[in-house]
């Protein structure tokens, strides 16, 4: 993560740091490229160093191209030219792609500081918003998960970001700081859910609550399996039974402001699937630790919203477990009461997420919340419907979706819905029990909306309730422009601007 984020002013060429970094727009078709006031000047104390590599067509400004130039010219020894592609196709999320190329291109060549030139990227955004894009995105690509590498012989470490304009740099800071808390919150949402199943245990995530609930001042409570019990959470109890490790139910709590009826953020929280004694196949089963990413979400998006003091109400639940196979663990066929009192057939131990999920819905009621949002690596099925440009979104309450949709657009982290009709629910019926935990059609056919149906049938009456699962936008196995490999702390952003307009 980085040390330092500041927001400076400076003419660049007397801006002493190990690199600048400067954007540029590539020209519409048919049209010269152009060049903007705050570049114009920068090329001619650089003595046409940007505008020869502009002509010779080497850099275009074409999105996410990165050229890194050397020059004595100014007293940073490397200019990095990154692109922002074409005006007319410019979404803001664009800005945050091209900070993260640059970052990390200043980073792999062994810059020890950076400063983005803010002016270049100006155009299509305001200033403000600007520093905030930038923050995010640089800081997000910086982000490495190392802490079990004892020896890192490639290790390099940008220690010092800086945001730098020759106008006003006070206007930016307010900016800068709301993007680098967004992104530090992913950032540790990251950090816990890249935590490997042996180390990253269901006690050690409530340790992990704890901690940053101290830290950041919100309430953190943890009930202990003998908890659990009493409160008769059978699901989760049925799922946690093959392990040796105990389960946890983490309980949130964040309010500033008025205090109104809360929103319920719901966090699935399996810390390592197996399948259980309906296993999955030995290929790509490592992935599986990444199956608390709704539980990092949740608990990231705390942390996001106690560092920005939102004037809002927020419960976080957070059901705990790994699922394992073993002498002790559930069966096929069998039987479990929620605490709801609602019965569940389990048709496949693999299908353990909506089982502790609807422990974690039930006991929301207690709140009376205003809106309950969950948020869960729940199905395959959605890696197949949208692949990994978007969480699935449902739920039941039209107005709560699109204001997470157009969250997701603002923050970056898209949602797309797909509907949760009632002769989804017809999937569900099990012939002994009052729902099964797998559509009778399998998997294969709308296999995330019938796992969204299992859990609408545990959503306490008339409340609001929207479901994204993350199974697919949890943690990328390529990289993006501004995310290496691994947890991508998905849902923290989202939520957390969802949260700002939700007054
Ligand atoms: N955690 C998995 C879903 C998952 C799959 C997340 C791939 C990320 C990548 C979940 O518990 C699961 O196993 N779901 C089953 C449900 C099925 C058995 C009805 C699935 O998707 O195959
Ligand atoms: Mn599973
Ligand atoms: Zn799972």
């Amino acid at each position: 993560m980085i040390m330092e984020l500041v927001v400076e002013g400076g003419k660049p060429t007397e801006f002493k740091s190990d690199a600048l970094i400067v954007a540029h727009f590539e020209a519409e078709k048919g049209e010269k490229p152009k060049t903007t006031k705050s570049i114009d000047a920068l090329d001619k104390r650089l003595e046409g160093l940007i505008s020869a590599s502009l002509s010779s067509g080497e850099f275009t400004g074409k999105q996410n191209q990165v050229l890194l130039l050397h020059t004595q010219k100014m007293k940073s020894p490397r200019l990095i030219l990154v692109g922002l592609g074409k005006p007319s196709e410019f979404v803001p999320d664009k800005v945050r792609q091209a900070a993260g190329i640059g970052a990390t291109a200043a980073r792999s060549a062994g810059s020890k500081s950076a400063a983005f030139l803010l002016d270049s990227f100006e155009g299509k955004t305001a200033r403000q918003e600007l520093a905030r894009l930038i923050a995010e995105g640089a800081t997000l690509s910086l982000y490495e998960f190392k802490k079990y590498k004892m020896k890192d012989e490639e290790a390099k470490e940008l220690a010092k970001l800086s945001i730098l304009t020759e106008g006003d740099a006070k206007e930016l800071k307010a900016g800068a700081e709301t993007g680098e808390i967004l992104a530090d919150s992913a950032n540790i949402a990251r950090d816990i859910c890249n935590g490997p199943g042996n180390y990253t245990t269901p006690e050690a995530l409530a340790e992990k609550a704890k901690e940053f609930a101290k830290k950041y001042g919100f309430s953190c409570k943890v009930l202990e399996k003998k908890e659990i019990e009493r409160e008769k959470m059978g699901g989760l109890l049925s799922v946690s039974s093959g392990s040796h490790q105990p389960p946890v139910f983490i309980v949130l709590e964040y309010s500033h402001g008025r205090k109104a009826a809360p929103i319920v953020l719901i966090g699935k929280g399996i810390t390592f699937d197996s399948g259980g004694v309906s296993i999955k196949p030995s290929r790509d089963m490592d992935k599986m630790k990444d199956d608390k990413g709704g539980a990092c979400a949740v608990l990231g998006a705390f942390v996001a919203v106690a560092r920005m003091k939102l004037p809002v109400s927020i419960v976080g639940l957070i059901p705990a477990t790994e699922n394992m196979p073993g002498g002790s663990a559930a069966r096929p066929g069998d039987i479990v009461k929620s605490q709801s009192g609602k019965t569940i057939e389990i048709i496949t131990t693999d299908a353990e997420g909506r089982v502790v999920l609807a422990d974690a819905l039930s006991y929301s009621a207690r709140f009376k919340p205003r809106a309950i949002i969950d948020l869960a690596t729940l199905t395959g099925a959605c890696v197949v419907a949208l692949g990994y440009e978007a969480s699935g979104l449902m739920g039941n309450d039209t107005a709560l979706l699109k204001q997470l949709i157009a969250a997701g657009e603002k923050s970056g982290e898209r949602v797309w819905r797909l509907p949760t009709w009632k002769e989804y629910a017809e999937y569900n019926k099990s012939e002994v029990a009052d729902i099964k935990n797998s559509g009778s059609r399998g998997s294969s056919e709308a296999g995330t909306i019938t796992a969204a149906k299992f859990l609408e049938f545990f959503v306490p009456e008339k409340t609001p309730w929207a479901h994204i699962d993350i199974a697919a936008t949890v943690m990328n196995d390529r990289p993006k422009p501004y995310f290496g490999l691994g947890a991508t702390g998905v849902g923290v952003r989202l939520l957390a601007e969802f949260l700002t307009n939700s007054r």
